[in-house]
């Protein structure tokens, strides 16, 4: 979101310095995934539809939001392709 022009609305309602967001999106997805639970034990359940409650996320930040996490797991090639041999 940092690098697309097209998602510029959703980086605004972040802060300048995205460190926090990446750390607080990675600490909870790594638990999502079954993972360690490391957003929980910092911050407690993760309410997120309370915690997004303060900004105005419509249609459009919702698309911005998904194509930004499309893109990155494209580029990530994610799922990964396992071996079968
Ligand atoms: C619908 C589009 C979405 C928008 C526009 C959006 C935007 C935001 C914003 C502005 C914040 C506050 C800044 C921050 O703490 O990083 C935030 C926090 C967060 N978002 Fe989203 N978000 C969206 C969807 C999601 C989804 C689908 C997830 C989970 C897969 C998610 C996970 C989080 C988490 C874990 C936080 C940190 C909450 C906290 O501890 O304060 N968001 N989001």
């Amino acid at each position: 979101m940092d690098l697309e022009p097209t998602c510029a609305g959703i980086r605004a309602l972040h802060l300048q310095d995205l460190s926090g967001s990446r750390d607080k999106l990675f600490w909870f997805l790594c638990g999502w995934l079954g993972g360690p639970d490391h957003y929980i034990q910092r911050f407690g359940h993760p309410r997120l539809r309370a915690r997004h409650l303060p900004f105005a996320i419509g249609i459009a930040e919702r698309d911005q939001w998904m194509a930004c996490m499309m893109q990155a797991m494209a580029e990530w090639a994610w799922p990964p392709t396992w071996p079968t041999a």
